[in-house]
């Protein structure tokens, strides 16, 4: 098989190195065996976070980069796919696990079935199968973000038997693994969303041409990447009932919050009036008493998308008005212009914009205090001269009846 082949071109091209390797190479005795082994199992079973220098345990990176920066090193696997075993130290280097990790990471740290060579037979049948184990090793130092991962969809997708859905060395890479932590560290919000597109490539071109997407692009920081809706670890499944009727909540962080938006000019009414509105209030109530229902009534990505986005400007928008009947239509078969009219969309009434409901308001608003009012001082004037007249007719004498007709 191949990968013996490549033993013995290994153990030729260790042979013309000096010392450590050759030893290890050539003496393949009972003793070295054992020490390995237990040197295995030491690396197995203690926390690999754990940092003790000179450990025969624990080699350096120099000492697996004897044979693996060895440029063309390959192997090839039970399922005939070919390994390329070539690592390139500079991009480690250069990765959050490199020199400017606050803790060294070593090849062992991941590998940590190995400790020098030979290693032991290729453990998997084929790549997918050894990616996805060698990917629960970094649980082992990033504990919070492995719990939060098993609740997420592609978790699940994988136990499911889906193994082509993400797992950590997906989307961070494994010796190129990159700083993440907005909030420590300078992160390439794009390069993230880039690195859910390997997969998901269609949604990755939308989201480029919507507004968000764009934005991000150069550089902002305030418009979401695909990780601000699906929270990266534990991304919920967007088809279900739950997350449907919580979107809107999750467009109205950034669209209420009146200190982000202003530097946009874009009003934060759009949540407000969402909210107050008959489709937003029938979702509101849902969220409220039955978590769980499925509503059919519009959410904000109904009319606006969820990854195209585009200002309600732009020709294509799916909620300027030329497009805006074919939008309602979606659920609202028969509607037409002036049903769409109908709709004051995310403004509230104003003279300007909509005169007549405006007039209306106000008409409401003027005349329901000034009846309570006049009627208020009416009934109470009323109360107050029958109490004055009773008093003076007893006054007066209980033999007189004329001052009776006074009410009329
Ligand atoms: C003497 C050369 C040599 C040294 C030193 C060496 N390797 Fe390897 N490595 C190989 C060869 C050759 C293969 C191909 C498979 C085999 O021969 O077992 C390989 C395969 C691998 C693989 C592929 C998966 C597998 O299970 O085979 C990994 C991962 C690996 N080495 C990591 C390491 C690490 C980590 C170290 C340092 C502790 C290291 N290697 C030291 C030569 C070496
Ligand atoms: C942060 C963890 C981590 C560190 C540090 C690390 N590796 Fe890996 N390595 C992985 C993972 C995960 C894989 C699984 C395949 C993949 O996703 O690339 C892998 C795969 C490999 C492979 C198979 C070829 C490949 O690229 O897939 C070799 C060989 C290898 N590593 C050697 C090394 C050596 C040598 C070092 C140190 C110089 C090292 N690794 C450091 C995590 C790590
Ligand atoms: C031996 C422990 C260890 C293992 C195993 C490990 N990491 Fe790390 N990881 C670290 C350390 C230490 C840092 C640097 C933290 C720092 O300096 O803030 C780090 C940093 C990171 C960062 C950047 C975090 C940030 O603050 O932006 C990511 C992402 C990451 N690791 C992902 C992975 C992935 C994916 C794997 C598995 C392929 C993995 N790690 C395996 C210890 C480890
Ligand atoms: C579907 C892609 C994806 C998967 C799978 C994934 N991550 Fe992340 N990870 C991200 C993104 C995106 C960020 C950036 C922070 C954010 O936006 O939530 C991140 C951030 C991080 C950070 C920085 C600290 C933090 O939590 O923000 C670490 C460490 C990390 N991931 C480790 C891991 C480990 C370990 C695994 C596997 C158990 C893993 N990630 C699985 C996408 C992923
Ligand atoms: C290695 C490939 C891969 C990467 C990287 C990846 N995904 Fe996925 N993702 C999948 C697969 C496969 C599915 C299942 C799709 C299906 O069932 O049709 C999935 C499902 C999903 C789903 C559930 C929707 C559905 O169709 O079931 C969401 C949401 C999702 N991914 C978001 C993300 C985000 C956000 C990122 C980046 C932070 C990301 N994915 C990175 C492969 C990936
Ligand atoms: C502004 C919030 C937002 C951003 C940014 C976002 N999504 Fe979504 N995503 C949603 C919403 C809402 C849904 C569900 C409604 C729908 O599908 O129209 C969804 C659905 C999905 C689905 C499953 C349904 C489908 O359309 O296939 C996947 C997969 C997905 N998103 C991946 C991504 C990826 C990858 C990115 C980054 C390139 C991303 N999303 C960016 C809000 C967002
Ligand atoms: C992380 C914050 C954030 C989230 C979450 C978010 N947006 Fe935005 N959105 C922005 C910012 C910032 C802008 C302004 C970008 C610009 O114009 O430069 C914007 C712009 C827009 C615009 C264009 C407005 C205009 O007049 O140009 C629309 C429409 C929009 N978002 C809808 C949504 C919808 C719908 C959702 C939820 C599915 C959502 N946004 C989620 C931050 C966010
Ligand atoms: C029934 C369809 C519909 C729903 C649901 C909807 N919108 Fe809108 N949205 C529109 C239309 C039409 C416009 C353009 C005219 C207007 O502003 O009323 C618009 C405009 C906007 C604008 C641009 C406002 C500006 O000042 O430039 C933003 C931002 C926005 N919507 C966000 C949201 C958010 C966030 C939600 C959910 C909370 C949402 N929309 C729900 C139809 C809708
Ligand atoms: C995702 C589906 C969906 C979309 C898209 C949608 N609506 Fe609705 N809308 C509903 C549902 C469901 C109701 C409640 C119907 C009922 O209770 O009979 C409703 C109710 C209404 C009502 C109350 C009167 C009535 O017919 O019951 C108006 C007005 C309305 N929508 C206007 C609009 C306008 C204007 C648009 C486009 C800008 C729009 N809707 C887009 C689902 C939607």
């Amino acid at each position: 098989m191949m990968i013996k082949d490549q033993r013995l071109m290994i153990k030729a091209l260790a042979k013309e190195r000096d010392g450590r390797f050759t030893l290890i190479i050539n003496h393949q005795s009972l003793l070295l065996a054992l020490l390995l082994a237990v040197g295995l199992m030491a690396a197995i079973v203690l926390p690999t976070c754990a940092q003790g220098s000179p450990d025969p345990n624990r080699p350096s990176n120099d000492q697996c980069l004897v044979c693996h920066a060895e440029p063309g090193l390959e192997m090839t696997l039970p399922s005939n796919e070919v390994l390329p075993l070539t690592i390139d130290a500079d991009t480690l280097d250069a990765s959050a696990h490199g020199v400017h990790a606050d803790e060294e990471v070593r090849c062992v740290d991941c590998h940590n079935d190995m400790s020098g060579y030979p290693h032991a037979d290729f453990p998997d049948v084929d790549y997918r199968t050894w990616q996805l184990k060698m990917s629960l090793v970094c649980g082992n130092c990033h504990e919070d973000q492995a719990l939060d991962r098993q609740d997420s969809v592609h978790a699940r997708l994988i136990a499911a038997g889906k193994f082509e859905a993400a797992s950590c060395a997906d989307c961070h890479g494994s010796h190129d693994v990159q700083w993440a932590d907005p909030e420590k560290h300078e992160v390439d919000r794009m390069q993230m969303a880039e690195a859910c597109g390997q997969c998901h490539s269609t949604i990755l071109d939308d989201y480029k041409q919507s507004i968000h997407g764009q934005e991000t692009m150069k550089g902002n920081q305030d418009t979401p990447t695909c990780s601000n809706c699906h929270p990266a670890h534990k991304i919920p499944d967007p088809r279900s009932a739950e997350f449907r009727l919580k979107s809107p909540e999750m467009c109205g962080d950034c669209h209420a919050d009146k200190e982000l938006m202003s530097e946009y000019d874009i009003s934060t009414d759009v949540f407000d009036t969402y909210v107050s509105d008959f489709h937003g209030a029938t979702v509101s109530i849902f969220e409220a008493t039955e978590p769980g229902h499925y509503t059919n009534k519009a959410v904000c990505s109904d009319c606006h998308g969820a990854h195209l986005i585009l200002p309600p400007t732009d020709e294509n928008s799916s909620v300027i008005s030329a497009n805006l009947v074919k939008t309602c239509q979606r659920c609202h078969p028969d509607a037409n212009e002036s049903f769409t009219k109908s709709w004051l969309g995310h403004y509230r009434p104003d003279w300007k914009r909509y005169p007549l409901v405006t007039a209306v308001k106000w008409f409401y608003w003027l005349i329901i205090p000034f009846t309570l009012v006049f009627f208020a001082v009416f009934v109470s004037t009323d109360a107050f001269r029958t109490l004055k007249n009773r008093g003076k007719k007893k006054g007066v004498g209980a033999g007189q009846q004329q001052g009776g007709d006074e009410h009329d």
